[in-house]
């Protein structure tokens, strides 16, 4: 079958076998040349197969060749629909893993519910006994209470006033308005039950419970700030309210494990093109312009490089992290440099004050949809996407 992606409306449903394979190899290839540092041995990941997850897998076996168990949900190619890319990313991951002699495993089912925890605790009593890190990096659109049953899902909404602004369709580099009318409480309530940081506690503790955790065993997850232009609608908005939930859960598992000498840490990332934030309203036209202004200053980072910068610079360099004052770690700090973000907001306010239609000049538009499409495995070099491909190739 030939693929070509399918976008609409930023979100793309089409991923490309061969090509998500050869995005992986580039992220290993761009690891495996920036050499090697001591850490954990003994890896699981929540997410594991697209974005920072994928990117923190890839680190950790190849930075620190750990073994890893990979939890993400996705789909495998059906008939003649081609898999997700994270299932392509996934199964591409564990072939040149598996290459170099890394052990590898993956799970596929929700991670939220009880029956996935279970899969994952036999699979770490059978094949690594104890852990000793374990990166959580899930963005999901809904969750089911693995107690109750209930369905909750997540709403990007801003709270108490609605939000107007522009936003931009990365296809065609066209701008529109974008209104969000006020998430009501039941919103913000399902929102935070989503993305916040009760499922990490759940992981967590059950690792401690099933007494899988050891000793200095390190836990991490991923939160965002962000500017100003985008506060209303992102911290200040229901997925703030989840993110300041998520952090405020580093503070709980710190005390669930403080008996273990385990440690749970916050890292803020900077803001990038994912299958996830590409659908937050407003923000693609933000990281339109970021990229432009980062990309200028020879500061721009995609998942791999935040990711290597995290491990290599801050977490594994045999001293204590530094931390900002809510004891979080800052990846975004090149993000939030004053000058970045006084050339975004100089950028900004030619987008508002002026009747562009488009924005493709302006921001980094080419940049934002070539790494866009690179998520699903398309635009990579030496693939050839007009050749009949096999949905399944592994
Ligand atoms: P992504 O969409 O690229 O990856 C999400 C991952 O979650 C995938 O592996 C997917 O399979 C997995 N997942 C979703 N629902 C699941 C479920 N029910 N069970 C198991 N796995 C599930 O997302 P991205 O952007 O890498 O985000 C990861 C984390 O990083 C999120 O917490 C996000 O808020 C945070 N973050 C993202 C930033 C960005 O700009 N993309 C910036 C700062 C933080």
């Amino acid at each position: 079958m030939i693929i070509k992606p399918k976008i609409w409306n930023n979100i793309c449903v089409t991923a490309h076998p061969l090509g998500c394979h050869a995005q992986v190899r580039s992220q290993i290839n761009y690891i495996k040349a920036k050499g090697k540092v001591e850490g954990p041995k003994k890896t699981v990941i929540i997410g594991a197969s697209n974005g920072y997850g994928l990117a923190a897998r890839i680190v950790s076996t190849f930075s620190l060749g750990s073994a890893t168990m990979g939890v993400a949900y996705e789909h495998a190619p059906k008939e003649r629909r081609p898999a997700t890319a994270g299932w392509y990313n996934t199964e591409s991951f564990k072939v040149e893993a598996q290459k170099e002699g890394y052990p590898v495993w993956n799970v596929n089912g929700d991670a939220f519910s009880e029956e996935i925890k279970t899969e994952v605790v036999e699979l770490i009593k059978e094949k690594l006994g104890q852990v000793d890190f374990l990166v959580y990096s899930i963005a999901a659109p809904r969750r089911i209470d693995p107690i109750t049953g209930e369905i909750y899902a997540s709403a990007i909404k801003p709270i108490g006033e609605k939000f107007t602004a522009k936003t931009v369709d990365f296809l065609t580099g066209k701008v529109s308005h974008v209104t969000a009318q006020p998430a009501t409480e039941k919103e913000i309530v399902q929102t935070i039950k989503v993305m916040g940081g009760e499922d990490w506690f759940l992981w967590t503790k059950r690792l401690f419970q099933e007494n899988l955790i050891k000793s200095g065993f390190l836990t991490i997850a991923f939160s965002y700030v962000g500017p100003e232009f985008t506060k209303a609608i992102y911290r200040d908005g229901t997925i703030g309210r989840a993110k300041e939930d998520l952090e405020s859960k580093a503070d709980e598992i710190n005390r669930l494990i403080a008996s273990v000498n385990g440690k749970a840490i916050i890292s803020v990332n900077k803001a990038l093109v994912t299958r996830a934030s590409a659908v937050i309203p407003a923000v693609p036209l933000y990281i339109a312009l970021l990229y432009k202004v980062m990309k200028e200053k020879h500061l721009h980072e995609g998942c791999i490089q935040q990711m290597r910068r995290l491990y290599h610079d801050v977490l594994f360099t045999g001293k204590d992290p530094k931390l900002d004052s809510k004891g979080r770690i800052r990846m975004d700090d090149w993000e939030i440099r004053k000058d970045v973000q006084q050339a975004v907001s100089d950028l900004w306010k030619i987008v508002e004050t002026k009747n562009l239609d488009n924005i493709e000049d302006l921001g980094d538009i080419k940049g934002l949809r070539e790494e866009f499409l690179r998520h699903h495995g398309f635009g990579m070099p030496g693939v050839d996407y007009n050749q009949d491909v096999e949905l399944d190739i592994f």
